[in-house]
């Protein structure tokens, strides 16, 4: 065997352990991803934006006619509410909740807001939870 076969073999031993490195530091992140700070920590990078466009899908159907297209609590339905939805897009309440919460009140429903735990899958729930954490951001 030549020397460019050696080093070329090299390369490729050198390239995969560099993705294994990666792959995991990204897993590694995985089971923590709902415990933490309140910050959003659902799912790091582009993955994360896909995440926030499926969870913008589930709020547009779903969540809109009370909490409002910007999450501000004023959607249509919540006029003749005896109890305003807060504003998820408020930074004070971002912060005082963390994704495992958020992900919590959206099964089990706050009254009078309802449990989602039968029309959505859990990775829906987190999915939302993303969209409102950039729902948070936005209005920073
Ligand atoms: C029927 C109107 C209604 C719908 C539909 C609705 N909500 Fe709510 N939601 C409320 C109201 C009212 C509150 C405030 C309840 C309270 O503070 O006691 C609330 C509170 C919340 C909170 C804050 C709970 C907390 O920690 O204090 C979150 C998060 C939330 N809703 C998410 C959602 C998501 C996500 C959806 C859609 C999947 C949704 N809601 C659909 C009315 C609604």
């Amino acid at each position: 065997m030549s020397y460019r076969g050696r080093s070329w073999k090299k390369r490729v031993v050198l390239a995969s352990g560099t993705a294994i490195l990666v792959l995991s530091a990204v897993l590694a992140d995985a089971p923590s991803a709902l415990a933490g700070p309140p910050v959003h920590r659902l799912l790091p990078g582009a993955m994360r934006s896909v995440q926030e466009g499926e969870g913008k899908k589930v709020f547009e159907s779903l969540c809109v006619t009370c909490h409002g297209s910007k999450g501000r609590g004023d959607g249509p339905a919540a006029r003749d509410m005896p109890k305003k939805p807060a504003s998820l897009a408020d930074s004070t309440f971002q912060a005082t909740r963390t994704d495992q919460q958020l992900v919590a009140v959206i099964k089990a429903g706050k009254p009078p807001m309802l449990s989602f735990e039968d029309q959505l899958s859990p990775a829906q729930i987190k999915a939302v939870v993303a969209y409102i954490r950039l729902l948070g951001r936005r209005t920073q």
